[in-house]
Formats: structure tokens, sequence, C-alpha cells
């Protein structure tokens, strides 16, 4: 049980927290249907965005409501005194004598959740820093894997876009590496290409490789992850024109797919996933999108101690 626990990687959780909490995600799903249970009663969430987020920081915001739960969220950067130059370990602190039950923030600079859960005595959950990670988004891109087939072991997955900048890909491929027998393509240019450090940490867990086309592994894929060219953090926007036209998945380019392929993204899209992929059978990130609502519901509620019936 993960009650206290802060959240900062996927490695802070076990095989059995994840399926543990699939299932508690799958018994919480009347939420999806409007459904409101008093499980969070009197308990506050806190949601600290420091970085632009629509799904991420609703979908906390909605679990946290339909647990019975209440929120706080500090109004964006521009907003809050963050605009008067205070400072994230402030802000942190200060929300944490508030007596929160549980704190979400996001923050462009790497490392920074790791250091608000060392400030705060509530657990910090990490809902995205920077490259590095964003636990709660592999969370829900596993349990949607687990969901659409039933299980994870055995399955090959290509992994495609901006390897290089994202944190969805990590997060996804060291969940990935918990399970038995899983392949993963990596599946960028080599401008986008996924980082040593991540294939240092999956190493000998899965079976991975490097490719730079989709044609060349499509057809063995049992599910495909498409993650957009991350603008906001290539140094040089030059190199971001450049890099933005180098990948686009459309209904067409999945012609020889397995009819079961399962198309993800962990969205936004921004033209390298076409919008005639929607009603092809393959797509399934507005499905994942919503079941971020009950994998996160599922985790507030064990991490604030409260058991799921
Ligand atoms: C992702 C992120 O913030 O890293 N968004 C999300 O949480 N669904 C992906 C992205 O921004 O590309």
């Amino acid at each position: 049980m993960l009650a206290g626990r802060d959240i900062i990687s996927v490695f802070d959780f076990t095989r059995a927290d994840l399926e543990r909490l699939f299932s508690k995600a799958e018994r919480l799903r009347p939420v999806l249907a409007g459904e409101t249970l008093d499980l969070l009663r009197g308990k506050v969430l806190a949601t600290l965005f420091f970085e632009p987020s629509t799904r991420t920081r609703v979908s906390f915001q909605i679990a946290m409501m339909r647990l019975g739960g209440q929120l706080v969220d500090l109004a964006g950067p521009e907003a809050s005194s963050i605009a008067k130059g205070e400072s994230l370990a402030d802000t942190v602190k200060m929300f944490d004598g508030y007596g929160v039950d549980a704190i979400v923030i996001r923050h462009p600079m790497e490392g920074a959740s790791r250091l608000a859960a060392k400030i705060a005595r509530a657990p910090v959950i990490n809902g995205g820093d920077g490259t590095r990670e964003h636990p709660t988004q592999a969370l829900l891109d596993v349990y949607t894997l687990w969901r659409t087939f039933g299980k994870v072991d055995g399955l090959t997955v290509g992994i495609m876009g901006d390897l290089r900048y994202g944190r969805t890909p990590p997060s996804l491929a060291y969940a990935l590496s918990m399970f038995d027998d899983v392949t993963i393509y990596f599946i960028a240019p080599s401008l986008l290409q996924v980082r040593d450090e991540v294939l240092a940490r999956i190493e000998g867990r899965v079976h991975y490789h490097l490719v730079e086309r989709l044609e060349e592994v499509l057809r063995e894929l049992d599910a495909l992850y498409v993650t957009r060219v991350q603008k906001e953090r290539f140094p040089d926007p030059a190199e971001y024109e450049k890099a933005k036209r180098l990948y686009r998945v459309t209904a067409a380019s999945l012609k020889e797919a397995k009819p079961t392929l399962a198309v993800l993204h962990p969205l936004p899209r921004v033209g390298e996933l076409a919008y005639d992929v929607d009603s092809t059978p393959h797509a399934k990130y507005f499905e994942q999108a919503a079941n971020g609502v009950v994998v996160r519901a599922a985790l507030l509620a064990e991490i604030m101690g409260v058991e799921v019936p």
C-alpha cells in the first residue's frame, strides 16, 4: 500500500502496486458515468502547476471531486505570487503548512517534484517534471494497455516521436519494464531518439530496439504510442521547425498494422497524429485520457490511506 508515500518516479511503484491500482481503477469506473462516492470526504488536494496542463490537472481534480474530496489550485503562475518571484520551495512549504492531504506538482525544472517532496510533509505526486518523468501518465498508459489486451506481459509496443525531450516515453518504458517479456521499439528520427540514461534503466528488463521508421516494425506492434515534438524544450526554434516535419501517423500509414493494433497518445497532439486515425478501430487515445480519471482516483485514495470498496 502507498499510504503517505511520494510518487516521483514510476520506480516508486512495483508491479504489484500497478496491478492493485488497476483493479481499484476498474472498481471506480462508475465515476466516469457521473457517480460520486464519499471516500475522500474532508480531504484536500493541492494542484500546483507551473507549466501548462489540461488532462493531468483536470483529471486529478475530477478524480478528487468524484471521490467527495476538495481542491485548492494554484491559479497559474501569472495569477499567483510566483509572478512576484516567490520560490518553489516557499510555495510548497506554505501549501503544506495549510495542511493539505496531498500535493500534485508540475514544473519545467528537472527534479522539482523531488525537491517539493523533501520539503512537504504531505505526499507529493509528480505531475510531470521537465524531460524526466510523468509517472501517473505511465499509470494510465499501462492501465489502457492492460484493459485493451487483458494483460501487459508479452506485448510489443512502439514508442514513437520526441523521445529526446518527452517525459512520458521514459515513464512508459520504465513501467513496461516491470512486466515480463515485453518488447519496446523506440521509433524516432536520430535527432529525437531516446536518451542513453533511459536505456540504462531498462537494460536487461525488456527487449528493446531503436528504429528510425514506423514501417520497419509496424506489422509486429500490438500498440503504438505516439508523442508530439516538445516545442517548449527545444533550445533552438530552427531545430524544432526541422523536427516537427520528421514524422506523422495517418490512417493510411497504419494500413499494414495488425487489425487489433491500439494507437495511444498522451495528448495534446499537434500534427503528428492525423485526425483521420480517430475513425479507425485503432484509436484508443480518448479512452486512454478518460482512464486518467480512474487511475488517479485509485492513486489518491490509496495515498490518502482510504480503501476502495
Ligand atoms: C504530456 C506531458 O505533459 O508531458 N501531457 C500530458 O500530461 N498528457 C505530453 C505532452 O505534453 O506532450
